[in-house]
């Protein structure tokens, strides 16, 4: 098998480490690449650099060129692209193809939002001081980026951190996940056919542990993580002065609401509960994972819950029908087994699966998990549901904010006035009523607070944060 190059500066290379990416499902070679060497990675970071002026001056319409053409050669190979995406992550198909749309949808928006991305004038005459003059402000790239993406949308978090990048004219290095750098690099593959400045961009594969010193080059001027919280809030903390932004983990909360009592209602809410707790075996940041529900419907709900959860279809992930799929590692799946097991013995009530073979854990519901234990508290980013009771829905609100982390929350109401109090009140950057928390359009902001992190993604959202607003002030011409 052939090694799939990296890309610096938008040249084709290998380094002299071979990299083999496996199938987490059943072990078969998925693909190899090679790790970039210390010098080609200077090489990328040093013509990210020196490309930084050239990036920042290109026309609108030659980035939304380059931008459009990637989102063109994803459709055009778009079934290809989502066997390679099940491959190296073992997400199952279903949930491949729907992460390539969502990536056309990135380079798409991204496109737009190139053409779009304008100054804006204000008037200055509100104040006798600054009468006869106006302001004009436009945002300019901060510089560099260097995106660190995660193993779990191996694609379309990589477009997240790319496409942005391109539409405001930054350049940009990626640092894929070890685990699943292929998708990336065939991301790169197509930006090498556009007409980018050589410099614009690099995807090196390289350790993780040589992301912190990459990151703590000071030639970028933003660092945009995705992953663990642990490492992410590590980064920020070597990086002090630098633009950071942090897209991190979360224990995602569902609430049904008391208003939320007809059965076909609670029938729509556990199918969704089940399913979303559980796609790509729960290794997405806005997974379910803590179930609040109205403590006279408890036990009821639990009980549809677990029937649905055990009708998942799971196993070979390249089949049409499997939802839920293995974790990307032995290590990954003994420790959610490792989690359901100390909650157990903590005296949690396991009501169905966490049987581990492999790489797989067999979807679970819980309850009653005591308070301190890991799968109360931490992301377990596994297929694990906790159910728990609450008096009323105020009493659900107050029990989604009370974690560590902030990403999004799914508030299952048809009252509006309830929404509006979920919205308020919910510590999180984003609010899905009427559905799980899982739900995530990719032109909409999306990131977290509290321990999830630090700024926004969303294209229209990160080309803000790869930016800077500078004012001209002027004669006012009006
Ligand atoms: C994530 O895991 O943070 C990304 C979720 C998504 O893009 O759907």
């Amino acid at each position: 098998m052939t090694a799939t190059p990296f890309w610096i500066a938008g040249r084709p290379e290998h380094g002299d480490t071979e990299v083999v990416v496996r199938h987490p499902f059943d072990d078969q070679v998925a693909g190899t690449t090679t790790w970039a060497m210390p010098t080609q990675v200077e090489a990328a970071v040093s013509a990210a650099a020196g490309a930084a002026d050239e990036t920042a001056e290109l026309p609108a319409h030659r980035r939304a060129t380059a931008l459009r053409h990637v989102a063109d050669a994803l459709r055009d190979s778009a079934e290809t692209v989502a066997e390679l995406i099940t491959a190296e992550s073992g997400k199952p198909i279903r949930w491949a193809r729907v992460e390539v749309t969502r990536a056309i949808g990135t380079f798409t928006f991204a496109a737009e939002e190139a053409r779009r991305f304008d100054g804006v004038t204000q008037r200055l005459d509100t104040d006798p001081g600054a009468a006869g003059r106006m302001a004009l402000t436009r945002r300019f790239p901060l510089g560099p980026v260097l995106g660190i993406t995660p193993f779990n949308f191996p694609l379309n978090l990589v477009a997240h951190k790319l496409a942005p990048a391109i539409a405001v004219g930054a350049p940009v290095v990626i640092k894929p996940a070890p685990a699943t750098p292929l998708s990336a690099l065939h991301l790169g593959r197509l930006l090498a056919d556009t007409d980018l400045p050589a410099g614009a961009v690099s995807i090196v594969p390289v350790p993780n542990e040589a992301a912190g010193d990459l990151a703590a080059d000071d030639r970028f001027a933003v660092v945009s993580f995705t992953g663990s919280d642990t490492v992410g809030w590590a980064l920020a903390d070597r990086l002090p002065r630098r633009k950071v932004v942090l897209e991190l983990g979360g224990n995602a909360a569902a609430l049904i609401c008391d208003d939320w009592d007809d059965p076909a209602d609670l029938d729509y809410a556990a199918e969704r509960i089940a399913t979303f707790g559980n796609y790509q075996a729960g290794q997405s940041c806005i997974s379910v994972q803590r179930v609040f529900v109205p403590r006279d419907r408890c036990d009821d709900f639990t009980e549809l819950l677990v029937s649905k959860v055990r009708a998942l279809p799971s196993g070979d992930p390249r089949d049409d029908a499997c939802v839920v799929g293995p974790l990307i590692s032995r290590d990954a799946a003994g420790r959610v087994a490792d989690w359901i097991d100390d909650a157990v013995a903590a005296g949690a009530t396991l009501h169905c699966g966490g049987e581990r073979d492999g790489n797989t854990v067999a979807p679970a519901v819980l309850s009653g998990v005591p308070a301190g234990r890991p799968l109360a508290e931490r992301e377990v980013f596994g297929p694990v549901l906790v159910v728990e009771p609450v008096d009323d829905t105020d009493a659900g609100l107050a029990a989604v904010d009370d974690s560590r982390y902030g990403l999004q929350a799914g508030v299952f109401t048809r009252r509006i006035d309830v929404a509006a109090r979920a919205h308020r009140r919910l510590r999180v950057g984003g609010v899905i009523i009427g559905d799980v928390p899982s739900f995530r359009a990719d032109q909409m902001p999306y990131g977290g607070t509290k321990a999830s992190g630090i700024g926004r993604e969303g294209v229209a959202a990160t080309m803000a944060d790869y930016t800077e607003p500078r004012v001209m002030v002027l004669p006012d011409m009006l």
